[in-house]
């Protein structure tokens, strides 16, 4: 009796988690939504009514119909973000640029371990990088400029080690610009112009062989170096030179 009836447990249990983890990431957007102000022409199009959140304005799933794409760029959005964004746990491109998104980014988005494209720019955002948010060693494209963040650039960014474009120009960064960022040996492309960093710039950004775009320009930066700008191409360090020539 028992051996006819395990294969029945096993569907039955395999429904039951399947059902569940489909209608988290339903569940997760819901949430997210309660605190992030969607127009209504998006709002009525996120039926909590059905299974899957797939055909949802924003959202792109994979075969196993989990979230992994939500592009809600340039869709009027406004209100904050909050920590449910961590429950979409298969997340790999976060795009919210162009709304009016105030608020903080949560740190519970260092959760979001498949996270490889995060583009929060152009918004309303406040208040300081989370360090768990850069502890992520598959984020590739890192766009947070033009907010309003404040505070320090996280140590931890020496943890992005696929890391290629780091634009955080057009906040209130203050601060040193950390020495890990040497770690990110992937980076082509880091632009921090426009804040209140301070410091000198640190040595072992001359580690970073393929690192063609670089603007420090308009913050706070002494002008004297440890280290030797010529020793880099010129063309490397772009407008960031600028500043160094005074
Ligand atoms: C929601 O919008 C998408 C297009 O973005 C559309 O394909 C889908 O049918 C809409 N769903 C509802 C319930 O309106
Ligand atoms: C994010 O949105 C902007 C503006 O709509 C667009 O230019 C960009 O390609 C988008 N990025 C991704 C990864 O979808
Ligand atoms: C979400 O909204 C609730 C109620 O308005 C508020 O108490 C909470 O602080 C908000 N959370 C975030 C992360 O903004
Ligand atoms: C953005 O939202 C803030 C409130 O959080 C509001 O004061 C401001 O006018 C909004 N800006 C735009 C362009 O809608
Ligand atoms: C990154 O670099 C710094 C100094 O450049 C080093 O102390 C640190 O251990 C490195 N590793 C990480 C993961 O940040």
């Amino acid at each position: 009796m028992k051996l006819v009836l395990w294969p029945w447990f096993l569907l039955f249990f395999a429904l039951v988690t399947s059902s569940w983890s489909l209608s988290s990431d339903v569940q997760a957007l819901l949430a997210l939504s309660r605190n992030l102000t969607l127009p209504s022409s998006i709002s009525s199009n996120w039926s909590a009514s059905d299974a899957t959140p797939c055909t949802w304005y924003g959202v792109t799933c994979n075969g196993m119909n989990r979230v992994i794409i939500l592009d809600l760029s340039s869709s009027g959005v406004s209100g904050s973000l909050g920590p449910e964004i961590c429950r979409l746990k298969y997340l790999q491109t976060l795009n919210l640029s162009y709304n009016n998104i105030s608020g903080n980014i949560p740190a519970s988005m260092g959760n979001l371990k498949r996270l490889s494209w995060l583009s929060l720019y152009i918004n309303s955002l406040s208040g300081t990088i989370p360090e768990e948010l850069f502890k992520n060693q598959f984020l590739e494209q890192v766009y947070l400029h033009s907010n309003q963040l404040s505070g320090s650039i996280p140590f931890s960014v020496g943890e992005m080690t696929s890391l290629k474009s780091l634009w955080l120009h057009e906040n209130m960064l203050s601060g040193v610009l950390p020495a890990s960022i040497g770690n990110c040996t992937k980076l082509g492309g880091a632009l921090s112009l426009n804040n209140q960093l301070s410091g000198s710039l640190p040595e072992t950004l001359s580690k970073i062989k393929g690192l063609r775009i670089f603007d420090a320009s308009y913050n706070s930066f002494t002008r004297r170096n440890h280290f030797q700008f010529r020793k880099l191409q010129v063309g490397k360090f772009l407008r960031g030179i600028q500043l160094y020539k005074g």
